[in-house]
């Protein structure tokens, strides 16, 4: 199968299209063909060599990609829960090889039925992103319906999602975004919106139940500003997982009587099922902001980079007749 594989940590440039063996699936493994694949800033943050910590974990060469869309090839000796030719949408093995791939082995519990109502191209850009502004806000961040959540970086991946699914569960969101992205902001349903560009959060907000910080920003200064926002009790959550609390922001939030938490996404198929319920009925939309073809893999890093996506960026491995 053709497959875009590193064989060295780099830039774009050392993402390669190559001719690999077809994936075996384990016994609790679904081997998928491949219509789409998200990108989300991991891929390049794994291209790149990701941090110590990670770097151990990873083998190369490797397939990168960890969101998929396709159809169901082969199932392992295990899985009950799907059969050949069921579409489905999910996240891949991480870290492992992934679904820049023609076909992508991966366990079965980390994919669900694809949503009805949307192309290959869409289901791919949402299980990795929207996992991950489930588990920040509804895991983590036990967001109730009636209560407040400041949403950072509200316009990208994973923040397009939050505002959505806080919307459709009863939450009252503001979110932030640079200025050419307020107006979308209030398309995906945002009660309010800051412009983190020349407007100060900290002067404007008070009484917020979550506070979700969904932007890159890699700041400690700027999550104690964050926590200032919060009420009694309430709950700071970061998705930048690599980027630990240091002991200030850990005392800011011990003083102010809030809690801070790490998210990382958990690929669960109960929730990308629910999260499809949500998507047939008409709840949630997809705004994928560029497709482009698996070739152009480069590109689609180049462009991720920047970290300006608006919506998510999707690689269309085979086209949907
Ligand atoms: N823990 C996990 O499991 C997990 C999974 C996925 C992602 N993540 C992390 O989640 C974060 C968001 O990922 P994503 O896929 O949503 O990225 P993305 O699609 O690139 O979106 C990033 C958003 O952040 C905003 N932004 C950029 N610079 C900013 C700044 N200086 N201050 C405030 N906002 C800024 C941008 O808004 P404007 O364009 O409007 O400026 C953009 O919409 C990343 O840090 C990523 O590493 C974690």
């Amino acid at each position: 199968m053709k497959g875009i594989r590193i064989n060295e940590f780099g830039g774009p440039e050392v993402l390669k299209m190559e001719n690999i063996a077809v994936p075996i699936p384990a016994p609790d493994e679904i081997l998928v063909k491949v219509y789409a694949s998200g990108v989300n800033p991991v891929d390049w943050a794994i291209r790149n060599g990701a941090n110590i910590r990670m770097r151990s974990f990873l083998t190369l060469p490797m397939t990168l990609g960890w969101d998929a869309a396709g159809t169901v090839e082969a199932v392992g000796s295990e899985v009950t829960a799907f059969r050949q030719g069921d579409a489905v949408y999910g996240v891949p093995n991480f870290p492992g090889n992934g679904s820049y791939a023609e076909y992508c082995a991966a366990k079965a519990k980390q994919f669900a039925f694809k949503p009805q109502s949307l192309s290959f191209n869409e289901a791919a850009g949402m299980p990795l992103a929207a996992l991950t502004a489930w588990t920040g806000m509804f895991w983590h961040g036990k967001l109730q319906a009636g209560q407040r959540i400041f949403i950072q970086g509200a316009s990208g991946g994973v923040g397009s999602f939050a505002v959505q699914f806080a919307k459709a569960m009863g939450a009252y969101v503001i979110g932030t975004a640079s200025t050419s992205n307020l107006e979308y902001l209030k398309q995906l349903g945002a009660d309010e919106v800051i412009d983190y560009k020349t407007q100060n959060f900290e002067e404007i907000l008070t009484n917020v139940d979550v506070v979700l910080e969904a932007s890159p920003t890699r700041n400690n200064d700027e999550r104690i500003k964050a926590l200032g926002v919060l009420k009694e009790g309430g709950i700071f959550v970061s998705v930048n997982t690599d980027f630990p609390f240091n002991e200030q922001m850990t005392e800011a939030a011990a003083t102010k009587k809030v809690s801070g938490e790490l998210a990382v996404n958990q690929p669960r198929q109960d929730w990308l099922t629910e999260i499809a319920q949500l998507i047939d009925d008409g709840q949630v939309k997809v705004l994928i902001s560029k497709v482009y073809p698996l070739e152009q893999v480069a590109e689609a890093h180049r462009e991720s980079e920047t970290w300006h996506v608006r919506g998510k960026l999707v690689l269309e491995v085979k086209k949907e007749s």
